[in-house]
């Protein structure tokens, strides 16, 4: 594995080496993405390999083109115009029914394909050096935090990519949102970098999808997903009384409470953004997860605007440990 600087040179290397078929970590605005040429079923398989991920979760084919988006997708409603001229590139995802050319492994077998543009000056340029879409899921594990630097792909992934572009932290520091437009209706698959409010007001009602284990198409919508490793819970009172010989580290919305309770404490957003809450999520849980912890404990936070994404992989770190 090289872990290089996302310069103009070393994105070009990077290109090489995605077009002979190989991976490439590389930044986007929401997480950095594990990146294979997309229309390469071969390429793609490595991806599942990297990640160990079970292979019947499809992948994001990232564009950098309304063209290369034509290239690959049928756009059979007006409504998804709307949506890419107000929100691309940026952290919003369609699923769109697919074309001839995108392989199979990467849709798991559907008829359809999930496409953004994201908005990131490398991951774009990266795109436009290959000339074709980029299959990429977040650069984790399976199951695992999702990362934010370059460093945290390192550390997850180490020798199992061949470069990791370094493009600094990750402005959105959660994943982008997922949308799918049927004739019966705006379905959310997964809330994330862009609120559903902000959607609404171009298309009107979204439908939230709940999640569907038997039926993952989306493991965004897993109850168990996004965990640290070790265990973390909701804040409450109770728990810090059942804990209380313990290390325990505190993250907390935009005050600490309790401090003299904490071995270590974050605080996301001083002055309670959301957007800057996000972008320190994966990044604090990082932290804390390297750190001689026996326990997290996170306080729930409002679930409005980006409030609503955090809290989607709060709830399901926190499953894995009930
Ligand atoms: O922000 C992001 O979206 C990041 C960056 C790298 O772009 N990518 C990301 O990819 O989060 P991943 O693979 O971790 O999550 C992609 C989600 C999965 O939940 C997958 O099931 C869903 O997209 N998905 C992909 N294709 C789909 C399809 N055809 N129908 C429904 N869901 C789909
Ligand atoms: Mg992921």
């Amino acid at each position: 594995m090289k872990l290089l600087e996302a310069t103009e040179k070393n994105i070009k290397i990077a290109a090489d080496v995605l077009k002979s078929e190989g991976l490439v970590a590389f930044p986007t605005e929401t997480v950095y993405g594990l990146g294979a040429d997309g229309l390469n079923p071969i390429a793609v398989a490595k991806i599942f390999e990297a990640k160990e991920r079970p292979t019947f979760n499809p992948l994001i084919l990232h564009v950098s083109s309304i063209e290369m988006l034509n290239n690959i997708a049928e756009i059979k409603n007006e409504k998804i115009t709307q949506l890419t001229e107000k929100f691309w590139p940026g952290a919003l995802t369609l699923i769109l029914h697919k074309k001839e050319i995108v392989p199979y492994i990467v849709t798991s077998g559907l008829e359809t394909v999930a496409v953004r543009m994201p908005d990131n000056k490398v991951a774009l340029e990266l795109i436009k050096n290959i000339g074709k879409p980029i299959a990429a899921p977040s650069a984790n594990s399976f199951g695992r935090l999702s990362p934010t630097s370059a460093e945290h792909v390192a550390n997850q992934l180490g020798e199992k990519v061949d470069i990791i572009l370094d493009g600094g932290k990750c402005n959105i520091g959660v994943e982008s949102t997922i949308l799918e437009i049927t004739e019966t209706g705006n379905y959310l698959l997964r809330p994330g970098g862009i609120p559903k409010e902000d959607i609404e007001k171009i298309i009107g009602k979204v439908i939230i999808k709940g999640s569907d284990i038997e039926n993952p198409n989306s493991p965004g919508q897993l109850k168990i997903h996004y965990a640290p490793k070790i265990p973390i819970y909701f804040y409450s009172k109770k728990i810090i009384e059942e804990n209380k010989n313990k290390k325990v580290g505190g993250i907390f919305f935009s005050e600490i409470k309790n401090d003299s309770l904490f071995e270590v404490t974050k605080v996301l957003s001083k002055s309670g953004d959301f957007k800057e809450a996000a972008s320190n999520l994966f990044n604090t849980l990082h932290n804390f997860e390297n750190r001689n912890l026996d326990l997290i404990l996170v306080e729930p936070i409002k679930k409005v605007s980006l409030g609503t994404a955090i809290m989607d992989r709060l709830t399901k770190a926190v499953n894995k440990y009930k």
